[in-house]
């Protein structure tokens, strides 16, 4: 689908409510589906992504159905089935790491395949780790499909070099269901959905600073409510500031510290954002965000900072064009290994535009403010991350911009388009 943009000259008004987190969804069917009884999730993701790890689970035995647009009711014994089909991961990184981590314990094989993108992706560190713990995996050159022999595991003490929660996610599912504890540390804190969620459920889990210690647990059925997710936040977030006359209010956005990096780089940006409220909903922190046309400036965003924003790193270069002086994102060659390699497809669409951005090892130097162009044709990669970035770039684009393969948005965010024409004046 190819979507044109043009430049937004009234400015965004208005108040909106932001649609369910991705990560969190995918997680709350995973454990509602290996815990014992009866869970409701409400607010469940409408993303692709979410609905992949739901099919997956049903084809597992799962007894899992939507009770209205927005609610799933799983009731689970705590046991998987087997199944002799492969079972297909789509686009989500997150459900075939997390997803090898329960698997890989189980007493039955599977296979888990993924579309173009994910059998792409590395999975060389989920299978090291889980190998470490006695899981047998079978991949292609550590790609997707991978053929997962169930095995008993043991736990393990573990330093991951990189700070991936799909990755802490996945060892500490496997270690739910093994013989002995697992300590697993991460250079920088990772989103800590995980650990928040497994221990309302019951979980013998510990966490301090950048550590985890989890005892092999059972888990209990729970409601949940699944809050906004900021990494869909992000886009209006970043049209609020960088279109003009704009005065926006985000409702129902999660603030979980190990998520609002963004927060923190626009307020060093000199970005007029302020939280209005905050509420604790089912364990994780939700606020009300409102944001205005700012003057930016640029800043240096790296090391711990970027586990805390990792999905909003094309966002935040595209509002670095349109910041004063010079901006840095270092530190972030993981985002080589997302939906697309993020460094060199945001870089190269941006340029396109008429940006001034330039491309680094891990990361980009992007000097501003410049005024963009468009009249273009831009790419998506089948990325949605770089399709929405992409959209709120052609808000400030002089001419209209299209942007091939827009569809891929609804990969985490079916309600982006709607959304936005709410806030038009
Ligand atoms: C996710 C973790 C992040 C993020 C992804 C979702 C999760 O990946 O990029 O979109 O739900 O755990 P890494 O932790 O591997 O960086």
């Amino acid at each position: 689908m190819v979507m044109r943009v043009k430049k937004n000259i009234n400015g965004l008004s208005g108040c909106i409510e932001i649609p369910a987190d991705k990560s969190i969804s995918h997680r709350a069917i995973m454990f509602s589906a290996i815990a014992h009884g009866k869970s409701v999730i409400k607010n469940f993701s409408s993303g692709e992504d979410p609905k992949s790890t739901l099919k997956l689970f049903k084809e597992l035995g799962v007894d899992i159905k939507y009770t209205d647009e927005k609610t799933v009711e799983v009731n689970s014994s705590g046991k998987l089935n087997s199944t002799s089909q492969p079972l297909y991961c789509g686009n989500s990184g997150t459900t075939m790491r997390l997803v090898s981590g329960i698997l890989a314990g189980q007493n039955f094989n599977t296979i888990l395949t993924g579309d173009e993108s994910l059998s792409k992706r590395p999975m060389k560190r989920i299978i090291t780790p889980l190998t470490q713990m006695g899981a047998n995996i079978e991949s292609d050159n550590f790609h997707a499909p991978l053929k997962i022999f169930g095995n008993k595991l043991h736990g393990i003490e573990y330093a991951s070099q990189i700070a991936s929660a799909q990755v802490k996610s996945s060892v500490i599912l496997a270690t739910l269901n093994a013989d002995g504890k697992t300590k697993y540390t991460e250079p920088y804190l990772s989103r800590n959905h995980t650990e928040l969620m497994l221990k309302y459920m019951g979980a013998d889990i510990q966490t301090s600073e950048n550590t985890v210690i989890i005892n092999p647990s059972e888990i209990e059925g729970k409601e949940f409510r699944v809050c906004g997710d900021i990494s869909s936040a992000a886009y209006f977030i970043a049209a609020g500031l960088i279109v003009p006359n704009s005065d926006i209010i985000l409702k129902n956005v999660g603030l979980n510290p190990t998520r609002t990096g963004i927060i923190k780089v626009i307020e060093n940006m000199g970005g007029n954002i302020e939280i209005l409220s905050k509420n604790n909903i089912s364990g994780e922190i939700v606020g009300d965000i409102r944001i205005k046309s700012s003057n930016l400036k640029g800043t240096t965003v790296s090391g711990e900072l970027i586990p805390q924003l990792i999905d909003e790193i094309p966002i935040i270069a595209v509002l670095a064009t349109q910041a004063d002086g010079q901006t840095i994102i270092k530190d972030a060659q993981d985002l080589r290994n997302k939906e697309s390699d993020r460094i060199s497809s945001t870089a190269r669409e941006l340029k396109k535009l008429g940006a001034d951005i330039s491309e680094t090892e891990d990361g980009f130097i992007i000097n501003g403010k410049t005024k963009l162009s468009g009249d273009v044709e831009v790419e998506t990669y089948n990325d949605h991350r770089l399709a929405m970035s992409l959209y709120v770039a052609g808000l400030v684009c002089e001419k209209e911009i299209a942007i091939n393969g827009f569809e891929w948005a609804n990969i985490s965010f079916p309600e982006f388009l709607e959304l936005f024409s709410k806030l038009n004046r």
